[in-house]
């Protein structure tokens, strides 16, 4: 019997130990505290036991049975403050929580439109090319016909790099870089990154332009307005209205501004347009002559028009946005919403 009862606490304690949760300490109870437990089996059986050693194993028996309720109730309150089962422990899944949802990226409001106003001009049977950011003075000055010292660099405040290295002001250098490796027929558009030292509400020292040029025999201001026409309708989904206005660049002759009628209030005159009706989105011309000797091309036989126009300005126009630095604050709240 002292041996069954050893063995029997024993195997008490070590149940105990491996106790998780609250339902496993009630079976715990059951098998061995219980009125038909382990323990009371025992305490029945001591009936059996020689008379002389009766008190000393009634003791024994008593002790063993004070020492597991005590370990018990000992862990019944760890339990307990623990507050939780362990399937609510940290580690372990809830498979009750709603789920966290990914934050989905958009592409910049400023892509998008470059993206857009790309797709239309390949729709257009326009290739696509892209360019440098730092560039050579070369392209981006004298082969557009604007010598150093030429008063036309004025239009321009150039970042420059070294005296003949600059960050390229106006994405016209790729109409000069294709001519000179390729022959006409052609038809590209040119988009990218240029920088100008300015900043205030339309203008920062980054922005985009696509740069379109279009170079055949027989190409005439008409075609370039045809182009122009298209694009602008298929833009802002709309018949808009367009006006040349007469403009000067070195390197297109004639040249001109273009204006669209002014897409807030179709031309009545509000607070975007200034009153006038108009909102001015690109420049334009016919290429110039001196423009086509530098490449080596006749301008005899061929002749050609380029347009540059400014993407953060045709964003600004369609979302009707007037603080132009907002696209680059990375305000998410802004950003979000296109
Ligand atoms: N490159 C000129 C600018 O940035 C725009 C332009 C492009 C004008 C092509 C005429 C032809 O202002």
């Amino acid at each position: 019997m002292e041996q069954e009862l050893v063995s029997l606490q024993t195997k008490a304690k070590e149940q105990l130990a491996a106790i998780e949760n609250s339902s496993q300490l009630e079976e715990f109870r059951i098998q061995f505290l219980g009125r038909k437990g382990q323990f009371s089996t025992i305490m029945k059986n001591l009936g059996r036991v020689p008379k002389e050693d009766k008190p000393r194993m009634g003791q024994m028996a008593n002790g063993a049975r004070k020492e597991i309720e005590a370990l018990y109730s000992e862990k019944q309150t760890a339990l307990a403050s623990c507050g939780k089962s362990p399937s609510q422990s940290s580690d372990a899944i809830d498979l009750t929580l709603p789920g966290r949802r990914p934050v989905i990226g958009k592409l910049h409001p400023v892509t998008q439109i470059m993206n857009e106003v790309c797709s239309i001009f390949e729709g257009l049977g326009f290739a696509v090319a892209e360019g440098p950011d730092v560039e050579h003075d070369h392209y981006n000055f004298e082969a557009l016909n604007i010598p150093a010292h030429h008063p036309a660099r004025d239009m321009h405040d150039t970042f420059y790099v070294s005296d003949s290295i600059l960050l390229r002001t106006h994405t016209s250098p790729m109409q000069a870089r294709i001519m000179e490796t390729q022959q006409p027929p052609l038809r590209v558009i040119a988009p990218g990154k240029v920088y100008r030292c300015d900043s205030d509400i339309t203008h920062t020292p980054m922005f985009h332009q696509v740069e379109g040029f279009l170079v055949d025999k027989n190409v005439s201001f008409a075609d370039l307005k045809g182009i122009l026409t298209i694009f602008t309708q298929k833009m802002f989904d709309k018949d808009l209205e367009l006006r040349f206005r007469p403009s000067f660049f070195p390197f297109t002759e004639p040249s001109a501004e273009v204006d669209i009628a002014c897409v807030i209030c179709g031309g009545k005159g509000c607070r975007v347009c200034k009153r006038t009706g108009w909102l001015e989105i690109l420049g334009a011309g016919m290429i110039d002559p001196e423009v086509f000797k530098k490449v080596g091309y006749n301008p005899e036989v061929y002749s050609g028009f380029a347009f540059g126009l400014g993407i953060e300005r045709i964003a600004m126009l369609k979302y009707g946005i007037d603080d132009i630095r907002l696209y680059y604050e990375n305000d998410l709240r802004f950003l979000s919403q296109f």
